[in-house]
């Protein structure tokens, strides 16, 4: 049902799946995965933001060795690159979640659970330490305390905080196409289901008969509403009146390294920083929260400056290996890739992932020795330049 090797093969690059799963998944599905918020302004900005900046490679030096491996805290993965956090994709691939986790680890590389997953997370945490878990807080601070001991008592060490989610996204686009959480059946979307039977066949009835109705399982320290559903209304808590005291408690329990994701300026970081955070992720959501909000990319250099003591991650648009080593460029220690995993999974289980993965790592590695470097780590500004002299990165470069 899903992609076999021989096809999975004919894909080359990471946009290759988005349009292999446009094929395989209906089309409130895709609509789900693909789909930014209001006019996808911030997700059409996430892109265009790579094509400022260019290279500025060095030659003749011996590069027949590239070493990609990076550091954080201690933990060495094999790619500066890593899958971010995704909720439902055990709905959109067969057993999401724990094929991502399973093709990270196995690769070498951090794969962050969404606490909006429909698999238990003491499932993914025992693939292994490359699984971060990431959560959205609940709106009391007994929930909280009761899901940050749950996610501890798994065994993960890493916990991802998203603080860019404070009111739910306008996302227009997954009311056209049908889609909603839970999923509520009618005519359109049983059609469209009848239109895609390979992920119909391969992916619900198998998630259904093999494992009972998914139900959110993450978002609290106990289990939340069933994936489809007419009638129950999904458990949004209403997290609008959280600030930084929440952080504060957190922190104070909270054993592990803890991360902030979802930070676009410096002040923020600097913040989450003082208040004891371990690691900032610069997103904007892939363009799913607020649109018009800048393109992470554009907020890197002043939030890498503002946090000198702690990783810079981020994530939103990182299609190319090309685009990483921008990023890293740009002083992030690592970049999260969403949604072409996302696809990966769908369209091809574990070996989908792992495609993808040997794809990007091949990528980042080729882009290091064209651009003379033998370690990925060793990314600087020095390599490269504005496209433009009114471009906003103009007065970071040689800064950094
Ligand atoms: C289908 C989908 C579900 C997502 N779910 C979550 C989530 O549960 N938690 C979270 O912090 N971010 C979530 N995100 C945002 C991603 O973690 C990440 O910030 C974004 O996808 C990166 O952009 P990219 O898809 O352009 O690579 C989701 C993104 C997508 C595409």
């Amino acid at each position: 049902m899903r992609y076999s090797k021989k096809k999975l093969e004919k894909l080359l690059c990471l946009e290759d799946f988005s349009l292999a799963a446009q094929r395989y998944l209906p089309s409130f599905m895709y609509a789900y995965i693909s789909g930014g918020v209001e006019n996808n302004s911030s997700l059409a900005q996430n892109r265009r933001i790579f094509d400022e900046l260019g290279f500025a490679p060095r030659v003749m030096r011996d590069v027949s060795h590239v070493d990609m491996s990076t550091t954080l805290w201690g933990d060495t993965y094999t790619a500066p690159f890593g899958i971010a956090p995704m909720g439902i994709s055990a709905i959109s691939a067969y057993r999401g979640d724990a094929v991502l986790a399973g093709a990270a680890q196995e690769a070498g590389i951090p794969m962050i659970m969404s606490g909006s997953s429909l698999i238990r997370l003491e499932d993914i945490c025992s693939v292994g330490p490359n699984v971060w878990f990431q959560a959205y807080l609940p709106g009391k601070q007994e929930q909280i305390e009761a899901l940050v001991a749950r996610v501890a008592q798994a065994g993960f060490q890493k916990l991802v905080i998203t603080v860019d989610t404070p009111v739910a996204a306008n996302r227009e686009n997954n009311v056209r196409a049908g889609f909603s959480t839970p999923l509520r059946p009618t005519l359109r979307m049983i059609t469209d289901c009848a239109l895609h039977p390979r992920w119909t066949f391969g992916t619900l009835m198998q998630t259904v008969l093999r494992h009972g109705m998914p139900h959110f399982e993450n978002n609290y320290a106990t289990r939340g509403a069933p994936i489809i559903s007419r009638n129950v209304l999904r458990d949004f808590s209403d997290r609008s009146h959280l600030n930084w005291a929440y952080f504060q408690r957190i922190r104070a329990m909270w054993k592990g390294k803890l991360i902030m994701k979802g930070v676009l300026t410096a002040q923020d970081a600097q913040r989450a920083v003082d208040e004891g955070a371990d690691g900032i992720i610069v997103s904007n959501h892939g363009g799913r929260q607020l649109d018009g909000s800048i393109p992470p990319l554009l907020a890197l250099p002043e939030i890498v400056r503002a946090c000198p003591t702690v990783p810079v991650m981020m994530d939103s648009g990182i299609r190319r290996g090309s685009d990483a080593m921008k990023a890293l460029g740009l002083g992030a220690r690592m970049v999260f890739i969403g949604r072409p995993f996302g696809y990966a999974a769908a369209v091809g289980g574990q070996p989908g992932v792992q495609r993808a993965i040997e794809l990007f790592a091949t990528e980042v590695k080729r882009n290091c020795a064209m651009l003379g470097l033998t370690r990925a780590s060793e990314m600087t500004d020095a390599y490269l330049r504005t496209l433009s002299p009114a471009s906003h990165f103009e007065r970071y470069l040689g800064k950094l």
